[in-house]
């Protein structure tokens, strides 16, 4: 059994001194008020306190507070804890920055979509400039859980399904967030969240039961946390949900043997909401023994539920918990802070000044308009509808045409939906009077009362509209009939995705399809505009819309760059980094999944392959998916060599050519199989991406370097090798659109 305790072992002797002789003064009641993160609401005179906090924070019972911002506010708090405990600690302060601070990004599935890292990286190094000047130091993200199954709502807030782009991401979050020094008063501390294998809830269900094979869960799910932490995220979140039996926030395997003990993290961990006294009813123990299991298996920090404030010094009387453990627990959080350069100066993320100049600031603007254009993936484009015409008229349909509360979707707590761009506004904006818009609503986002009102419970600002919805859809064929081109802004509303906000019919909710097909009967072009926060099941739509754009739920910016995108003056790059199902039956579908004995092989009265009786295997749309307005070809991949032997590295390569009509950039994929293993391996793997601009008619040779190392794999005893054999390597413009070329390693 390693030691508990934590004593002065970092590889910063003075401040390790420094914690040793601070924790020396503090008792043992100060030390579990270190592990204590309490949620302060706030209005515009500052936080709201209740007596309780205020005097739990004069005590020493406080170690970080969030759910507080503004300079003001956090001032406030802070002064208590520096002015009025005994040993003038600062406090932390947290908040779920998650795609943006004031200047809101599109949601993190969008952000994925670009493939771009250095916008992605943007993206949050201005939420940590706008965080800082809110008074912030630490923000609940990057969230890096794998998800493969559309049902569920949190697939919005993630990467996607795929580990090794999912680690590009979460690496560069990460950098974004801290730079290479956390007590810059600009940079903020990461956490990676929720530790581990949240987005495998069975059957898609928010907080829903994880049991897993240890090689799906090291070879597939895994990558992305430890990605995160090798890039020095300074703390990470526990999930909600158990895993093989045992709830990740009591999991001591999890938070100690590996995370700590196998991967060397060593920052801190604090849970997610409530999850310590949750374990309840996960049926582990009561609520004295959930804090004592909690503490022993790592967790340094309670949100919110307060059971290390209420029951870990009893557990200590009794014997249930040591000192030693505590004071492990309490030197993490003290780390932290010490990191963020708290000790030196409490206020340094504190400055008005900043704190009204820094938000959404032209540039900040820009760089919003930037990376959601980016983050557009291209569906379907029949015959070159889009890019509109710079003239003529449109029929803007839809409810989310004029919508600006939904843009800024899920988790965008310091968000202002009042500074979002619509769809409508954008192409005014971009457009003026060269084309004329005739608006209708043509349906209601959902009609569902009971959804409504669950909606609206949590800021869903949804308005129902009272008309029929034959009197709504007869307005909007009306101004179809009058107009050279139908633009449906359909989707989800954003509340539909994200926590809690599992659906297991995962189609257009509402009349919204019935509204297509009217609009369709018009014989006017259809061009779908999609916002959503999931993967969809889109059969009808990609069968009889002439072009879909999927746009998410692009930010603060999102109308003026859906413009900019429909009327062509930036041509769409993002590629999917899920894959959209067919049906909802499907789920959970992803590209990199194992062969089984028996693939169907296209003979249709063959009855004994693996495949559906009533749809096909095929998702509508793959991983890797995604159109431009120009085209590209690829040449064979060619290869270095035939063979390489571990040590050597070998270097794939394409020439991408520029075939179309307009300049335009692409995501370059490479996948790799490993055609016989010790156990099965997926029919490929995502190995390397290259985003790059061709100008119309160029082309360019991309190259990739693989060595053993990309190999690797966790075979059926845990050990992460490379086995020789067979590989085939694949490259292309989507998972399903490739070519291949094939190596031996010795
Ligand atoms: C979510 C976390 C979030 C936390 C704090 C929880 O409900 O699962 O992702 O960071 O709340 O707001």
């Amino acid at each position: 059994m390693p030691a508990t305790s934590v004593p002065a072992r970092s590889s910063d002797p003075e401040m390790d001194r420094f914690i040793t002789d601070l924790m020396a003064k503090m008792s043992l009641d100060e030390k579990i008020g270190q592990l204590n993160l309490v949620s302060v609401g706030f209005d515009v005179t500052g936080p709201i306190v209740s007596e309780n906090v205020d005097e739990n924070i004069k005590r020493g019972n406080v170690g970080g507070v969030f759910n507080t911002y503004t300079p003001i506010a956090v001032r406030k708090l802070q002064e208590l804890a520096v002015n009025s405990s005994r040993h003038k600690i600062p406090l932390i302060f947290g908040y779920d920055v998650i795609h943006g601070h004031r200047t809101i990004f599109p949601i993190p599935l969008g952000l994925s979509a670009s493939w771009d890292l250095q916008a992605i990286e943007r993206s949050a190094r201005i939420a940590a400039e706008e965080a800082t000047a809110d008074g912030l130091n630490w923000v609940f993200s990057p969230m890096v859980d794998i998800a493969r199954d559309a049902r569920w709502g949190r697939i919005a807030e993630g990467a996607g399904e795929d580990p090794f782009l999912g680690s590009r991401i979460a690496e560069a979050m990460v950098q974004g967030y801290q730079l290479d020094n956390m007590k810059d008063p600009n940079t903020v501390m990461a956490c990676v969240k929720h530790f581990a294998l949240y987005g495998a809830a069975e059957a898609g269900r928010d907080y829903g039961t994880v049991d897993m094979s240890m090689q799906r869960m090291f070879n597939e799910f895994m990558p992305p946390y430890k990605a995160a932490l090798d890039a020095g995220a300074g703390s990470v979140m526990t999930s909600f949900n158990e895993i093989n039996g045992v709830p990740a926030t009591g999991n001591r395997w999890l938070m100690t043997e590996l995370l700590r003990e196998q991967w060397g993290f060593d920052g801190f961990v604090v849970t997610d909401y409530t999850a310590i006294n949750e374990m309840i009813a996960h049926g582990v123990g009561n609520e004295s023994e959930v804090a004592a299991l909690a503490l022993k298996a790592g967790v340094d920090m309670d949100m919110v539920g307060e059971l290390f404030l209420k029951e870990l010094k009893a557990n200590v009387e009794r014997g249930t918990v040591t000192e030693e453990e505590i004071n492990t627990a309490c030197r993490r959080v003290l780390e932290a802070k010490y990191k963020l350069g708290l000790f030196e100066d409490p206020f340094r993320y504190i400055n008005e000044e900043r704190g009204k100049t820094a938000m959404l600031t032209k540039e900040h603007r820009e760089a919003a308009r930037e990376i959601a254009r980016k983050s557009m993936v291209l569906l379907k484009n029949d015959k070159n509808t889009l890019p509109l015409k710079s003239s003529g008229s449109i029929a803007l349909i839809g409810p989310l045409a004029r919508n600006q509360r939904d843009l800024i979707g899920n988790w965008s707590g310091a968000g202002d939906w009042k500074q979002a761009v619509s769809v409508e506004q954008g192409i005014r904006n971009v457009m003026g009077n060269k084309v004329k818009i005739n608006y209708a609503k043509g349906a209601n986002l959902t009609d569902d009362a009971q959804m409504i009102r669950r909606l609206n419970a949590h800021g869903g600002e949804l308005e129902l509209d009272k008309r029929s919805s034959e009197a709504m859809i007869k307005e909007a064929v009306q101004a179809a009939r009058n107009s050279d081109v139908i633009v449906a802004v359909v989707g989800e509303s954003q509340g539909m995705s994200g926590e809690a906000a599992s659906r297991a019919d995962i189609g257009l909710p509402g009349q919204q399809l019935v509204l297509l097909k009217a609009l369709k009967q018009t014989g006017k072009p259809l061009v779908i505009v999609l916002m959503n926060g999931r993967p969809l099941t889109l059969p009808w739509e990609h069968e009889n819309a002439n072009a879909i754009l999927e746009t998410w739920f692009a930010g603060t910016e999102a109308g003026n760059a859906i413009a900019d995108v429909l009327f062509g003056s930036y041509n769409p790059s993002g590629k999917l980094t899920v894959t959209f199902p067919r049906h909802v039956g499907q789920v959970p579908i992803f590209y990199n999944a194992k062969n089984t004995g028996r693939p169907f092989n296209g003979e249709e009265l063959n009855k004994y392959t693996s495949r559906y009786m009533d749809v096909p295997n095929e998702p509508l749309y793959p991983f890797g998916h995604g159109l431009s307005y120009t085209s590209f070809t690829y040449s064979k991949p060619k290869l270095s060599k035939a063979s390489m032997t571990a040590g050597e590295s070998l270097e794939v390569s394409v020439e991408v050519r520029n075939t179309g009509n307009y300049d335009g950039e692409e995501v370059v994929q490479l996948y790799v199989q490993d055609v016989v293993g010790s156990i099965t391996r997926p029919v490929k793997e995502l190995k390397g991406f290259q985003k790059i601009m061709l100008k119309k008619g160029e082309s360019r040779t991309v190259t990739f370097k693989l060595t053993a190392d990309d190999l690797k794999f966790y075979n059926n005893q845990m050990e992460y090798v490379y086995e020789p054999g067979e590989f085939k390597v694949y490259v292309g413009t989507s998972s399903s659109e490739l070519q291949e070329a094939g190596f031996r390693l010795n």
